[in-house]
């Protein structure tokens, strides 16, 4: 089970979240996704995996996200297994951040979060950083807007892979964010103190009271004709960027005021990179297409067969002369061009092991990253329609138990589903 926990001021972190849960579920991951804001509370159960989603602001997480962190259950002791290390029930921690930009300077805004949940009992499993359209300071083109999610997509078609497979991330941070990190920290108080001067321009509101009651903290309220605003302003500017009429004023930061939702329907092909942080920006996509776009290591499709005898299940053993050799593995093999997933199995199915086959669901998917190839390797439920399974090109083939997977070495990329196997069944 995997929650999604996530506090987005202006939609763009929420976008990623909701992309990244659909992406899980196709993964068959069962993933709830609820809201840090006010009147929420935090489920009784902790998931096994939590992913903490917020917006960098100055430097950091916004303080609302730092108080649900410092809010959740502790671990210590209680789930820890022997000897100081984490005992297997402790849950697993993602953070997935967004920010207006690429800069290096952003890179250390969770280490705080990561640190309270360490010592909770938490493992910490590193993160996830969109960059996503500036909600304060400049407003992008909607191109703009739309070229960033699409780039965001990109990587989490691939990160959401890291989370399934319970991989561990690295948490890079420079010298130059540690200090941008510590000096920025002021910015939480900054805002508290800024957020009382907020105003709203009467001859521009039409009363929808919108920012009053989505206000994630409940700063805002509305009495006798009036605005009030309290002292606990996240400067999350949800109020001024969403008003329908731009009647907010923020205070001392009003020259980066910014209003109105981005359209991501906008062609993403018409953004062009302005001057603010031109390098930082080209680094990013050029980084997207390079390690996640077809530029890159695109994957190659891969099928397999989970083919089932009562309470047995088939598998077969790669023969000498192929890249792991004598590994086992589901009957399978790589999709050609012009075939659909299912018409590439039936052929694997009749080339190996000399079987026609009536392709069913998908079982699994994953993806998998040898030295010499990354593989997308989609599993199907199968069932034998005629034919006798015998190896075709010098392959063993077994029939096995899941009790009995310990006794054979697979290749890297069944071992997770081997695991489920043996932990769940064959379903
Ligand atoms: C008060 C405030 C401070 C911000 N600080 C940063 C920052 O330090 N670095 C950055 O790259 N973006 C910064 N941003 C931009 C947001 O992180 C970015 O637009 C984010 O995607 C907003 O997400 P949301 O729509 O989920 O709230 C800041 C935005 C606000 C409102
Ligand atoms: S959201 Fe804008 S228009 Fe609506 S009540 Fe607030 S200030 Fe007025
Ligand atoms: S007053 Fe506006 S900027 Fe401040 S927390 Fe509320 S919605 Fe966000």
């Amino acid at each position: 089970m995997i929650g999604i926990a996530v506090f987005s001021a202006t939609g763009n972190t929420y976008r990623c979240a909701v992309y990244l849960k659909e992406k899980l579920e196709a993964q068959g991951e069962q993933v709830s996704l609820f809201r840090i804001e006010r009147g929420i509370e935090i489920p009784e159960e902790i998931p096994e995996v939590l992913v903490i989603a917020y917006p960098i602001h100055g430097f950091n997480a916004p303080y609302n996200v730092m108080n649900f962190v410092r809010n959740l259950p502790s671990f210590k002791g209680e789930q820890r297994g022997a000897e100081g290390q984490k005992g297997e029930n402790a849950p697993k921690v993602y953070f997935l951040k967004s920010s207006g930009e690429p800069l290096s300077l952003n890179d250390r805004s969770s280490f705080a979060p990561a640190r309270i949940l360490a010592k909770k009992g938490y493992e910490i499993m590193g993160e996830f950083h969109y960059v996503m359209p500036y909600n304060m300071i400049f407003r992008h083109s909607d191109a703009m807007a739309a070229k960033m999610f699409a780039a965001a997509k990109k990587r989490m078609d691939k990160d959401s892979f890291a989370i399934s497979k319970r991989e561990k991330r690295e948490m890079r941070s420079g010298a130059a964010s540690k200090i941008a990190c510590g000096v920025c920290k002021i910015e939480r108080w900054g805002m508290r103190f800024n957020g009382r001067f907020f105003k709203v321009k009467k001859d521009k509101c039409v009363a929808c009271m919108k920012c009053v009651k989505n206000c994630p903290v409940g700063n805002i309220s509305y009495e006798d004709g009036k605005f009030r605003f309290g002292g606990k302003c996240v400067g999350c500017m949800r109020c001024s960027f969403l008003c329908p009429t731009d009647a907010f004023r923020i205070g001392l930061m009003n020259f980066m005021r910014v209003n109105g939702a981005y359209d991501f329907s906008a062609d993403p092909e018409k953004a062009a990179i302005g001057k603010y942080c031109r390098k930082a920006y080209e680094k990013y996509f050029r980084e997207t297409e390079e390690k996640y776009g077809e530029k890159g290591k695109s994957p190659v499709e891969v099928v397999a067969a989970f083919i089932k005898d009562g309470d047995r299940f088939m598998i077969c053993r790669r023969p000498e002369g192929k890249a792991r050799a004598g590994l086992w593995e589901f009957v399978g093999g790589k999709a050609e061009a012009g075939e659909t997933l299912e018409q590439a199995l039936e052929r694997e199915c009749r080339e190996e092991i000399g079987v026609s086959v009536r392709v069913g669901n998908v079982f699994t998917e994953t993806l998998y990253d040898y030295p010499d190839i990354s593989v997308h390797l989609t599993i199907f439920y199968a069932t034998i329609e005629s034919g006798t399974p015998r190896s075709m090109e010098n392959n063993a083939i077994a029939w096995i138990e899941p009790s009995e997977i310990p006794n054979y070495s697979f290749c890297p990329a069944d071992i997770p589903i081997m695991k489920r196997i043996m932990e769940e069944g064959m379903g």
